[in-house]
């Protein structure tokens, strides 16, 4: 099911991502899509603070790629900006992410990037879209 909500600060983004996470659990994977600054990284702050972590820990900018998470519920947020090769991506994706898959929630940013290759590996997943209305609003898709 489709399901549209509009977010009009960064706080409202982050109890969006509360609600979200409630229906999470380990094994989902779930890919954040949408132009630089439309609020991915504070969406995952959202997730991991409603998992019982400290959201400060959660760096924005894409200095690493995969980052782990032991809370309420394990998280592995993942950042694809960097990675634009569709080998390499594929290649961290089966090396890095394949033994997170069971037992951690995996959040990718530029989820986009890994879409195909989850269809071909027949993998499931759940997408979130985000569109930039003005300076402070957002459309979230939950697809
Ligand atoms: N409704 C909103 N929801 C989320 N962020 C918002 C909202 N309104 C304004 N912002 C601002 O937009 C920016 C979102 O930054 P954030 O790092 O979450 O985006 P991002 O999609 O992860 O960017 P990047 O593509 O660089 O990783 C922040 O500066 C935040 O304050
Ligand atoms: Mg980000």
């Amino acid at each position: 099911m489709e399901l549209s909500i509009i977010s009009e600060s960064e706080d409202q983004t982050k109890q969006i991502a509360k609600k979200f996470y409630e229906k999470l659990q380990e094994g989902d994977i779930v890919l954040l899509i949408g132009q630089l600054g439309c609020g991915k990284t504070t969406f995952v702050k959202g997730i991991i603070e409603s998992a019982g972590i400290n959201g400060q820990n959660c760096p924005s900018p894409t200095f690493i790629l995969a980052q782990e998470f032991k809370g309420d519920k394990n998280i592995l947020h993942i950042d694809l900006y960097r990675l634009n090769n569709k080998e390499d991506i594929e290649e961290f994706f089966i090396n890095q992410v394949g033994n997170y898959l069971d037992s951690y929630i995996v959040i990718i940013e530029w989820g986009e990037k890994i879409l195909d290759f989850l269809l071909k590996q027949k993998l499931l997943f759940k997408k979130v879209v985000f569109e930039i209305k003005d300076t402070n609003t957002r459309i979230l898709t939950l697809l």
